[in-house]
Parts: C-alpha cells; sequence; structure tokens
C-alpha cells in the first residue's frame, strides 16, 4: 500500500532519532518516496547525511534553505506529502503543533499539511504523563492526526513505561493497515459501471468483425472496484476471463447490445467507465446465411455504430464519466479532443503501439486527462495498479460532486 506513496518524515530531536534512520530505509523498500525534514536538535543525534542516504533525496533542515527558486520549499513539501509522519515526535513538537507556533521547518511545513498526519511520540515516562503533554496530545487527536504508540518498555533514561518509539516495522505495519483499510472504504455504496472487451459485429451465422481488446483493464477495474466496496455492474464483451466474484455481469455481443445495456443500467450509477474497445463500423447487413464464395473480390459495407461514451455523456447528470482512449499516434492531441467531445470527466489515454502497454498485457502505461486541465502520468505497471490509480481518481471527483 505504501507503493508510490510520498511520505515526510518529520524527525524532531530525542535519542530515538537513529530509528527514524530505520523507518527511513523501511520505507523505502516498501516502494514510498521518502523526503525528510529535520529540526536542529534532531541533526545532533543524527546528521542529515545519514537520511539523505537512506531516502536518496535532500534532508531539509532550515526554512529558509530555499534550493529550488521555483517553489517555496515549506509549501512544496506539505503540498508534496501523501502522508506526513512525524517519528520521533517530542514533548516539544506537540506542543508546537498543539498550539499552532510556526518557528521552525517542520512546525512551519505541518501548519499548511492537508493530507494524513501521524505522531509518533518518544519521551520520558513522566514528560508523557504530564498533563500539558497529554492536553496536546488530545488537542491534536481533535485535528484529525493519528497516533503511532507501542506499548510499555524499556527507555533510555533509564525508566520502564510509556513513551518508547514505536519500532520502524510496525510503523510501516499500521501506514499500510491504515491505507489499507481507507481504500477499502473508498467506493462504499459507489455504483460503478464497466464496460470491458471487444465487441463482435457479425457478418453472418458464423462469421464476424472484432479487435483485440482482452478485458483485463475492465476486469482489473472491476475486480478493485468490488474491493473498494463499489456495487459493480460489468457490461462485458465476449472475453476469455473469469467475471471478479461480486460483480453483476452483463454479458453483451455486438455494440448495439452494449449500447442497449448501458442506456439501461446506466441511471443509478454514480461512476461509468467505458473501457470496451466497442466497434465504431459493423456491416450494413447481416447475412442470414452462411456467405458462399464466389470468384472474384468481396466487398463488405459498412455503417456506423452509436457512439456510447457519447451518448452516455450527453445524458448523464451527477455521474463520474471516465473514457478510455486506445491510440497508436498523437496520443495527448486525440485523448484531449475526446475528453471535450465525449463530456467527459477523465480520458485514460494508452499508446497501444508501445511495448508493456494496451491490448492483451498485464501491465499498463497510461496518461489520464481531467476536465480540469490535471495530466497524470501512470508509469507501467500491472493492470490492477492502474485501476487503483483510476479508481482513486474517481473517488476523489466523486467527493467533489
Ligand atoms: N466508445 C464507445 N462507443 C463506440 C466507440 C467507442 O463508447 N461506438 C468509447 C470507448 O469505450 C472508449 C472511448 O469511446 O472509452 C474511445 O474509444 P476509441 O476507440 O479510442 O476512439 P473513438 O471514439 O472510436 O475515436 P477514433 O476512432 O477517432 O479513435
Amino acid at each position: 500500500m505504501l507503493k508510490n506513496k510520498n511520505i515526510l518524515l518529520c524527525v524532531t530531536g530525542g535519542i530515538a532519532v537513529y530509528k527514524a534512520a530505520a523507518l527511513t530505509s523501511k520505507l523505502t523498500q516498501h516502494g514510498a518516496n521518502v523526503r525528510v525534514v529535520m529540526s536542529g536538535s534532531a541533526t545532533k543525534f543524527v546528521t542529515p547525511i545519514t537520511f539523505q542516504a537512506l531516502s536518496r533525496n535532500e534532508v531539509y533542515t532550515d526554512t529558509f534553505q530555499e534550493n529550488n527558486p521555483e517553489v517555496v520549499a515549506h509549501i512544496h513539501l506539505a503540498d508534496w506529502a501523501d502522508a506526513v509522519v512525524v517519528a520521533p515526535a517530542t514533548a516539544n513538537i506537540i506542543g508546537k503543533l498543539a498550539n499552532g507556533i510556526a518557528d521552525d521547518m517542520i512546525s512551519t511545513i505541518m501548519l499548511a499539511v492537508t493530507s494524513d498526519v501521524f505522531i509518533a511520540p518518544a519521551m520520558n515516562v513522566h514528560m508523557y504523563e504530564h498533563p500539558a503533554v497529554k492536553k496536546n496530545m488530545n488537542t491534536l487527536a481533535g485535528f484529525g492526526y493519528h497516533f503511532l504508540e507501542p506499548g510499555e518498555g524499556y527507555l533510555a533514561c533509564g525508566y520502564t513505561g510509556k513513551g518508547r518509539l514505536e519500532e520502524p516495522e510496525a510503523i510501516v505495519d499500521k501506514l499500510d493497515r491504515f491505507y489499507r483499510e481507507k481504500q477499502e472504504q473508498l467506493l462504499k455504496k459507489q455504483k460503478v459501471l464497466i464496460t470491458a472487451g471487444p465487441t463482435r459485429e457479425a457478418i453472418d451465422p458464423v462469421r464476424f468483425l472484432t479487435n483485440h481488446s482482452s478485458g483485463k483493464m475492465g476486469y482489473a477495474l472491476a475486480a478493485e472496484a468490488v474491493a473498494m466496496g463499489a456495487e459493480v455492474t460489468l457490461v462485458s464483451g465476449p472475453v476469455h476471463l473469469d467475471p471478479p466474484a461480486g460483480v453483476n455481469l452483463v454479458r453483451v455481443e455486438s455494440a448495439q447490445e452494449m449500447f442497449d445495456a448501458v442506456m439501461r443500467e446506466m441511471d443509478g450509477q454514480d461512476v461509468i467507465i467505458k473501457t470496451a474497445a466497442v466497434a465504431d463500423y459493423r456491416p450494413k447487413v447481416t447475412h442470414r446465411q452462411k456467405i458462399k464464395k464466389q470468384d472474384g473480390d468481396m466487398a463488405i459495407e459498412m455503417e456506423r455504430t452509436k457512439d456510447i461514451l457519447m451518448e452516455v455523456g450527453k445524458r448523464k447528470k451527477h455521474q463520474v464519466l471516465i473514457g478510455f482512449a486506445a491510440e497508436t499516434e498523437q496520443v495527448e492531441r486525440y485523448a484531449k479532443a475526446k475528453l471535450e467531445k465525449k463530456n467527459a470527466d477523465m480520458i485514460v489515454a494508452n499508446n497501444v503501439a508501445e511495448a508493456g502497454s494496451g491490448f492483451g498485457s498485464d501491465t499498463n502505461a497510461v496518461t489520464i486527462y481531467e476536465r480540469n486541465g490535471t495530466v497524470t502520468e501512470i508509469p507501467t505497471m500491472t493492470k490492477n495498479e492502474v485501476a487503483v490509480r483510476i479508481l482513486q481518481k474517481a473517488a476523489s471527483l466523486l467527493k467533489k460532486d
């Protein structure tokens, strides 16, 4: 769950700073992008170089250390973070945060943070039990901050009791569980309609026109949406895949059947995702009997099918509408045009000509274009991981409605 997450680790001064170094290492091993900010006193215990080497990123210690003129460091770091972990958190930083004091890099960043905040306190047991510290911790809990606290144990000051910094492995486990549970709630009770696979356009009773779509991306989206608590209807063209457990599967063959199914199901949906590779043309005439071969060439006259995405775009009310664009050239130009033309909230574009992307592959690399102009590049990852990214974006759009 921590893979590719941007984690800002704020390290304040205490003997447990050495454990924060181990925590940095564990977080990067789990695939997180870690940036470290240290208080002046933290640098007295372990030097920033250690954290720089372990995080492979510059370490921040001073509010006025502005190495990049294009951004304001403390705001940039606050915006960058998906999660902030203060570990070890001293009584001092807990007191400052509880009172809105911003007199160093960490406390200044913290006032600008809007993401999840985790506080891992570390101090002497008597300090921990002091009414001022307890009051400040209650204040922080009221802000929605999460505490990472261990049970009682031996403290560096010689006492046994509460106040030890939680072990790095346990912090990582708790963060992982937190995000797993959060993800399981992300689309709770939301209705999601997904189309997947190719369509088949019959020429005669034995022949049809189709395309290379395997349905894998749509089925991955359906499985991940179920895992996030959604009620999923999957309108699927003919594919060789088992439907994910828990979906309401509607099997279709032709573009017209898919059109009818989507129009029937679309009311009451919260999110509609059109992964299907729908045929744009179908034979004008479907022969009732098998066409017998004759001498010479043969031409099949084709007519346009209905554009399902465009029709949903016209009829939609509150629904978040997501289209896909499979292109072999000029991906950005075509994707942005589809966003407008089909009244979609998001277009997920991929270049099917690239290796590791598109039809039949278990992986995909896509770019997500949103109505508000945001463009997000998703590097090559499994179709399930791509599905999670798309659904996270859909969930964030839902919240804004
Ligand atoms: N789509 C649809 N109905 C169709 C054709 C396409 O709903 N008859 C949807 C697809 O499910 C996808 C999006 O439109 O979400 C883009 O499909 P694509 O085939 O990439 O593009 P087209 O719209 O067909 O445009 P072009 O042929 O210009 O690439």
